[in-house]
């Protein structure tokens, strides 16, 4: 079955030469922070870690299988047409008319928790598209596979948001301009961005951190959002930290999810006071983003942050990163003529 939202009428050209298909690939896709906090649901980045890896072999059985999940905790399904990255390849083959000729497995690598804020489900689609993609020598595009990415996000949390995935598959910053059709624009990356992402361990789903959201905004409110999202853009185009710091806030979002983050504020104010940038919420969170220009200054307020929640008896992971302007890499592959 195809799913409704895709529109592959694009790729029905397109030739595959299954002699040539690889044996085996093992994929890396990065994390990112979608919104970059003022952006909702149309600005994003790439980080260089954490991310997920996918490993694909092919089989001599036409069909997409799951063979192992490793790092979600039994999390994740392993039912092929249940789980996102599997139904995601098969959509990719369906659409390419090949299904019923080729099989893979699929091993998935979770290296980030799930429902983090840092893009799980996309870093876990991307490298699968990614690498079924690789195997069949590079058919579509990163522009044709998008479509499929997006769909993967919609069925890991009901929205085909495109704030995750564009920047996992492009690498660096991204823009969703436009959702229908999709427009993606890649921004400049500033080199001295640093992020420091800390994931306070609470569980915060997207699908739940969205039904939050008001749908009605005050116009005040809209016109102090634009000017800060257009304000970014400039700063990012021309390199300029103090126009970055003075644009990334978030007036529409933050206010009504960060309830949801155990000491937001408390942490807010321990970056700010110790020389961030900017901070704010990771995509949906529970993880915060704090964007410095130096590496020390970053890491040394990931540490305050990581402590005080100790003190509070909450756990954490730290990151600490440059933005990743290579997306997805390959990490392995292998062809054994049949
Ligand atoms: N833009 C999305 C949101 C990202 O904030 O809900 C989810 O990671």
């Amino acid at each position: 079955m195809m799913a409704n939202n895709l529109n592959v009428e694009y790729l029905k050209d397109k030739i595959i030469n299954l002699d040539s298909m690889l044996s085996e690939v093992r994929v890396f896709a990065p994390a990112t922070v979608a919104n970059m906090i003022c952006g909702f649901d149309i600005l994003g980045f790439a980080v260089e870690a954490p991310g997920d890896e996918v490993v694909m072999r092919r089989t001599t059985q036409p069909g997409v299988t799951i063979r192992k999940i490793t790092g979600d905790d039994g999390r994740l399904p392993l039912d092929p047409g249940k789980n996102t990255v599997s139904a995601c390849v098969q959509y990719l083959l369906q659409a390419l008319n090949i299904s019923s000729k080729v099989g893979v497995e699929i091993e998935l690598h979770k290296h980030m928790p799930i429902g983090s804020g840092l893009g799980s489900s996309a870093a876990s689609t991307v490298a699968g598209l990614f690498a079924i993609n690789t195997m069949l020598g590079n058919p579509l595009t990163k522009e044709e596979l998008l479509p499929f990415c997006v769909e993967g996000e919609r069925l890991a949390c009901g929205t085909g948001h495109a704030d995750n995935v564009a920047p996992a598959l492009y690498g660096g910053i991204t823009l969703i301009r436009g959702n229908e059709p999709l427009d993606v624009i890649s921004i400049p990356s500033p080199k001295e961005l640093v992020a420091a992402v800390v994931f306070p361990q609470v569980d915060v789903p997207t699908r739940d951190a969205r039904q939050l959201i008001k749908d009605k905004v005050l116009l005040k409110d809209a016109v102090t959002q634009w000017g800060n999202i257009a304000g970014l853009v400039a700063a990012l185009f021309k390199e300029d930290y103090d126009l970055i710091a003075r644009s990334m806030k978030d007036v529409l979002i933050e206010p009504t999810r960060a309830i949801l983050i155990p000491q937001f504020y408390e942490m807010k104010e321990i970056a700010l006071k110790h020389g961030a940038l900017s901070f704010g919420i990771s995509g949906s969170g529970p993880s915060v983003v704090t964007i410095t220009r130096d590496e020390k200054i970053a890491e040394d307020i990931a540490d305050k942050i990581q402590t005080h929640l100790k003190e509070n008896e909450i756990d954490s992971f730290g990151y600490v990163s440059r933005v990743n302007v290579e997306g997805p890499r390959i990490l392995d592959q292998k062809f054994f003529k049949a």
